[in-house]
């Protein structure tokens, strides 16, 4: 194996563990969770499931840049002549992350505080704020695997 396909594997793994886990939690896990508990229990579901997920999310956020930037030091030698789509992917990554931050330092420890406090109606507020956000970052990380996947350069 090549240091570049390590690199490479290491990145994808990152990208896939961060969308895969936000499509899992939102397409699957929160529809669950809607039909089988009622909201105190859902609140305090989601206080358990984020922080163990976003350690995960910690580990992406991590490696896709480090992984990303030996990739273009490797095969691109440099920034400047990265192609279209890798600038695309960096741009759309910082996104991502200016939004899993948000949730991260601002609306977690909300809801952690509103469950503590069994106030269920602010914590459903917060819930379905951190549910737009996270929907809103898995579309964007589907959209980046799309355009790196087709290496689209528009
Ligand atoms: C600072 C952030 C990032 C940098 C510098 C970066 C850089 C790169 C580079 C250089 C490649 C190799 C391109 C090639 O071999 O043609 C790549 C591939 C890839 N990246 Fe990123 N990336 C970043 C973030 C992300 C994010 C956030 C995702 C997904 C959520 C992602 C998903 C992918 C995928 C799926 C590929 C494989 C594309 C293919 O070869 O088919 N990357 N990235």
């Amino acid at each position: 194996m090549t240091l570049y396909a390590f690199v490479y594997s290491l990145h994808l793994l990152a990208a896939l563990i961060w969308v895969g886990g936000m499509f899992f939690a939102w397409m699957i896990l929160r529809p669950a969770a809607v039909s089988a508990l009622d909201a105190p229990h859902r609140l305090r579901l989601w206080v358990a499931v984020f922080p163990r997920f976003f350690l995960w999310v910690w580990a992406a956020v991590l490696m896709l840049p480090v992984t990303g930037v030996g990739m273009l030091d490797l095969r691109f030698s440099g920034f400047d002549s990265a192609p279209r789509y890798v600038n695309i992917m960096m741009g759309l990554y910082l996104v991502m992350l200016a939004l899993f931050l948000r949730i991260q330092v601002l609306q977690l420890p909300q809801l952690q505080r509103a469950v503590t406090a069994e106030d269920w109606p602010t914590g459903g507020a917060v819930l379905g704020r951190i549910r737009r956000l996270v929907g809103i970052n898995l579309l964007i990380g589907l959209l980046v695997v799309a355009i790196a996947g087709a290496r689209l350069s528009f």
